[in-house]
């Protein structure tokens, strides 16, 4: 059995994510107990379907972006990190790329949208703390370099909405031949969507 909070968790295939995701329809959301983790990436999945129906790589990130939260500690300051690392052998570099996205896109957003401050939940404010703050001008310039900024912000604002209990959306079975499309098409894309650093 490997440890839960190991960092050097990377999953070899589809069957493995799914294996995990299905694992967190028992685990309560870190950011909301009133759903589990699997119903927030879902719930994200259906936002991204509607907000980017073209883009499958981001609706994949959407589904996944916080399969690490079980393996984080407080203030989940390495969820992103830990779950790129654990599915771009799978799901590739773009997809991986937007789930570390995710963190820093909130810094960003809160940096530079007034207004998305004020929507965020209480526990989102709370871990934006251990997660840096807002961004400050020199790394909202960085990130503004970031090739998949769009689909970032989709991805950050569809986390964001994706706290809502009973909520009715498709199960995880909806998503597993997009898994294996986005998964067949990146296998030879290789790392061309540029990278987050922050
Ligand atoms: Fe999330």
């Amino acid at each position: 059995m490997p440890d839960p909070r190991s960092t050097a968790h990377r999953f070899t295939s589809i069957d493995e994510i799914i294996e995990h995701l299905r694992a967190l329809g028992q685990t309560l959301s870190v950011e909301d107990d009133a759903l589990t983790e699997l119903d927030h990436g879902l719930q994200t999945a259906a936002i991204l379907a509607v907000s980017a129906p073209d883009d499958l790589g981001v609706q994949i990130a959407g589904l996944v972006h916080d399969l690490a939260h079980p393996w984080d500690g407080p203030g989940q300051p390495r969820h992103a990190t830990m779950g790129a690392a654990a599915v771009v052998d799978v799901l590739g570099e773009r997809v991986a790329a937007l789930i570390r996205s995710h963190v820093p896109a909130k810094r960003y957003l809160v940096a530079t949208r007034p207004e998305y401050a004020d929507m965020l939940s209480a526990d989102s404010v709370m871990t934006l703390a251990a997660q840096g703050g807002p961004m400050s001008p020199g790394e909202v310039a960085e990130f503004e370099t970031y090739p998949d900024l769009v689909a970032a912000v989709l991805l950050r604002t569809a986390d964001d909405g994706a706290k809502v209990p009973g909520a009715e959306v498709p199960g995880l079975n909806h998503w597993e031949a997009t898994m294996h499309e986005v998964a067949a098409t990146q296998a030879g894309a290789g790392a061309s969507s540029g990278s987050v650093t922050t």
